[in-house]
């Protein structure tokens, strides 16, 4: 299948899981954050190549679909095949764990994979570095830029230009 009808059967699946959420303190839907999660793997895709393109735009676009929905891996995996739901199942918080240790071991499955979904984690994270919401303290803002260079030093090596785009956004987050 083409990749640009890959993303529609991947953008349609993944709106209509999150049909009911908006980004958190945003008046707008969370598939925007998806789709910039995507945005950005394309862009990264024309300036230096990603080997399984097909991969990494797949689990871009369903990245926060078992992590936030009710869909599940098997579904995922019926319907994408096994490497995409590794890759989303890696990109899933284990909520059965304390909070503190989410990331860690995400990183940690996640680097057992091919670097297309450490690609997909980078871009997540330079998706998700704006500017924080005004009720963050500051503890909570140096806490998450202090996440953002851990995903960084994990995970440089499996894009240089991801990386470099990710490290402009940390130095630019207040913190
Ligand atoms: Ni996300």
């Amino acid at each position: 299948m083409d990749d640009q009808d890959l993303y529609q059967e991947c953008i349609d699946f993944a709106s209509r899981a999150h049909k009911d959420q908006n980004v958190p303190g945003k008046d707008y839907p969370y598939i925007t954050h998806v789709s910039n999660v995507a945005m950005e793997i394309i862009f990264a895709h024309t300036r230096l190549k990603i080997n399984d393109f097909s991969l990494a735009l797949q689990c871009a676009l369903l990245h926060d679909t078992i992590e936030d929905t009710d869909v599940d891996s098997k579904t995922i995996e019926a319907k994408f095949g096994k490497n995409v739901m590794l890759g989303v199942n890696a990109l899933t918080k284990d909520a059965n764990l304390p909070k503190s240790e989410r990331m860690m071991d995400s990183l940690e499955r996640i680097l057992k994979l091919s670097p297309e979904i450490g690609m997909v984690k980078m871009a997540d994270r330079i998706t998700n570095l704006q500017p924080p919401p005004g009720h963050w303290s500051s503890e909570k803002i140096s806490t998450y830029k202090e996440e953002s260079r851990l995903i960084y030093e994990k995970l440089k090596h499996c894009h240089a230009f991801l990386a470099e785009r990710l490290m402009n956004k940390i130095e630019k987050y207040p913190g």
